[in-house]
């Protein structure tokens, strides 16, 4: 198997090159190296390394940044993918390609799966689902998992916070009006890898073993997560949400993934 890491500088990007390090053919491309918006830049880059598994980490995934700039977001998120699958497809490579809880409203009273309505309720959210149906019609050996909330060891997230935190007996200001299910990083690689070898056709779930117990909220998970990580877990104060652009608050999933292959 021959692996290309679009995005590869970012948090899940850079899990990915680690986790995937022992693969003898793995290139990763950060946005100097590849900018998913050009192209042409997309096209060179994946005809001169001809992968088998193109998988697609680069995105604008700040919600704020989304909202403030929607052309470059939707040039990035949209475009960039199509970009992304276009190229693979030349070379009939599977794509894989990153998307989010997002794509719903948090209204739900379960844990949304495959087959629930989507309707975002912010510009990050709708170019996420638009980038989902323009990656399948480029490019139908497609696997688009849909991810959330995310933890692992690069770049900040509410579960390292709530760790290093606790090492550091400092108080931590947290969301305590949203509910979500944490995503682990190297278990995204992980069940990655395995449906891109496996390439299961139609809608596959796939489960989420390594979250932290339940489905939680950031206030909440402080407990689980300094269990893990056997610290005494410190109690900060809680707020409400403070993204300025909207948000659902309740985005429990089962981690979701679509394969389709001709
Ligand atoms: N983290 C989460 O909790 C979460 C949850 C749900 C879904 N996701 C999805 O997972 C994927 C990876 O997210 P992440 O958390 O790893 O985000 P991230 O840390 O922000 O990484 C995104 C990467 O994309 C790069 N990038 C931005 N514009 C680009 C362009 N035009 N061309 C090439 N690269 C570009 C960024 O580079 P620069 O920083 O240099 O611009 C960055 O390295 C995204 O699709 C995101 O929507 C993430």
């Amino acid at each position: 198997m021959t692996v290309l890491v679009v995005g590869a500088g970012g948090r899940l990007g850079s899990e990915f090159m680690d986790r995937l390090a022992s693969l003898d053919d793995l290139t990763g491309l950060t946005h100097v190296q590849c900018d998913i918006t050009d192209s042409l830049a997309v096209e060179r880059a994946v005809l001169g390394l001809q992968p088998t598994v193109v998988i697609n980490c680069a995105a604008q995934s700040s919600i704020d940044a989304c909202e403030k700039d929607r052309d470059q977001a939707y040039r990035i998120n949209v475009l960039g993918a199509r970009n992304v699958a276009h190229a693979a497809y030349k070379v009939a490579a599977k794509v894989v390609h990153i998307s989010t809880d997002y794509v719903f409203d948090g209204t739900a009273d379960h844990a949304y799966v495959e087959w629930d309505t989507s309707n975002p309720i912010n510009w990050y959210g709708r170019t996420k689902l638009m980038s989902e149906e323009a990656v399948r019609r480029a490019n139908p050996d497609s696997l688009v998992l849909r991810i959330a909330y995310v933890y692992g060891a690069h770049g900040d997230n509410p579960v390292t916070a709530v760790v290093r935190a606790a090492q550091a007996g400092t108080p931590l200001t947290l969301p305590d009006d949203q509910v979500m299910s944490p995503t682990s990083a190297s278990e995204i690689v992980q069940q990655t890898m395995l449906s891109s070898s496996a390439a299961p056709s139609g809608p596959t779930t796939l489960p989420g073993r390594a979250r932290p117990p339940g489905t939680t909220s950031p206030a909440p998970s402080r407990r689980p997560s300094a269990w893990t990580f056997s610290l005494s877990p410190c109690m900060p104060p809680t707020s409400p949400a403070a993204s300025r652009a909207p948000c659902g608050l309740r985005s429990r999933t089962s981690t979701c993934a679509w394969s389709v292959r001709t």
